[in-house]
């Protein structure tokens, strides 16, 4: 099969991720005879240093004309990158949920598996982590407070700030379908996360997810209130198996669900529309820190790609042989920095990438 792919590789560590996520790309398609053309688009950061936007149409159209798209990371240090001194709709993070909206992107899939090569990395106790889990998020990615009208103004000579916090029930339902689909393709389970004590699209997040569930007889499902999903991720992650949750909760569970696995370097995700058309991204950030150094985990940015093979490509045998890959690439003890453990073997980030590309 031939597809192209649109790369953005942006700030940061992600160069240096989404260069070892190709060299994988390229060891499948040699192995199964693809050919996979890569088209490389910039968005974010390093927009804003080239064409002084974020995001420009240009980027826009590349990707809506390619078959998926690849990214790594966005944004610099808060605190001293030059980008956060311009308007807030001008920043890096800004050109990302613009893409999201423009691609129509409102499933996001976070799968949060701990590795038991990297059980040792799970803070929790061990015998909490001693079940593993194998969970996936399901993350609304369009709307909510992301999405919702905001502004700053000084009343009365105080300034306030407003995010406005809205869902109608077609966004609720594709989303809550989704989640209900890929259930079927799992575990059966779906936990639907809302605050339904306090706010009012929580309550429609609801009644809405009802509807869905009564189409699908085979899959228990159950509501959960957002507050006490933190607390059970950290007490007992082997309940889940689907969590479905609107776009801030899933952004701040997902961080909390990756910490859990060890590292947020091994979190991939990715964001889908209607159709088999995606976004695949590491979940984690560009960590400024430690850019331009080799020292970045590729393997969360390895297993997007992987999921870019299985969902919008059908390739389930080459999304199998990469994730084995890493699995074998953990087996033998190889270990970036953030997954160190003691007795194991540290490497840099492109010899990770070196590494799972032997195993395939
Ligand atoms: C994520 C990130 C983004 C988000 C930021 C960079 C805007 O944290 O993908 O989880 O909040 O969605
Ligand atoms: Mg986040």
């Amino acid at each position: 099969m031939t597809k192209n792919i649109a790369v953005i590789k942006g700030d940061g560590i992600g160069p240096e991720i989404v260069t070892e996520a190709i060299k994988v790309l390229d060891r499948i398609a040699e192995k199964y005879g693809h050919t996979f053309y890569y088209e490389q688009l910039l968005m974010g950061g390093c927009s804003i240093d080239a064409n002084g936007v974020p995001l420009t149409d240009e980027t826009i159209e590349r990707c809506k004309a390619s078959d998926a798209v690849l990214m790594g990371s966005i944004g610099g240090n808060t605190s001293t990158s030059p980008w956060y001194k311009l308007p807030p709709q001008l920043r890096p993070e800004a050109g990302l949920l613009a893409l999201r909206k423009a691609l129509g992107l409102f499933a996001n899939l976070r799968p949060c598996v701990l590795f038991p090569q990297l059980s040792g990395a799970c803070p929790l106790k061990e015998e909490i982590s001693a079940k593993g889990f194998d969970m996936l998020i399901m993350r609304e990615l369009t709307g909510g407070l992301y999405f919702g009208e905001r502004r700053t103004e000084e009343i009365n000579g105080v300034i306030t700030a407003v995010d406005t916090l809205k869902y109608d029930e077609n966004e609720i339902r594709r989303i809550a379908v989704k989640a209900f689909d890929v259930a079927m393709k799992r575990n059966k389970k779906v936990t639907s996360v809302d605050k339904a004590n306090v706010l009012d699209t929580s309550r429609l997040w609801r009644k809405v997810v009802e509807e869905v569930a009564k189409d699908y007889p085979e899959v228990k499902y159950e509501h959960m209130l957002v507050d006490n999903c933190a607390m059970q991720l950290v007490k007992d992650p082997a309940q889940f198996d689907v969590m479905v949750t609107e776009n801030m909760f899933g952004d701040i569970l997902s961080d909390e669900a990756s910490m859990i696995t060890g590292s947020i370097g091994m979190l991939a995700s990715a964001s889908m529309n209607e159709s088999k058309f995606g976004l695949y991204e590491p979940s984690g950030g560009s960590a400024p820190d430690i850019a331009g150094q080799n020292k970045a985990n590729p393997i969360a940015t390895i297993l997007s790609a992987a999921m870019m093979l299985r969902y919008s490509f059908d390739m389930t045998a080459e999304a199998d042989a990469v994730e084995a890959a890493v699995n074998k690439v953990l087996d033998a003890g190889y270990r970036t920095g953030d997954i160190m453990s003691e007795g194991m073997r540290l490497v840099s980030c492109s010899e990770m990438g070196d590494k799972i590309v032997e195993f395939i």
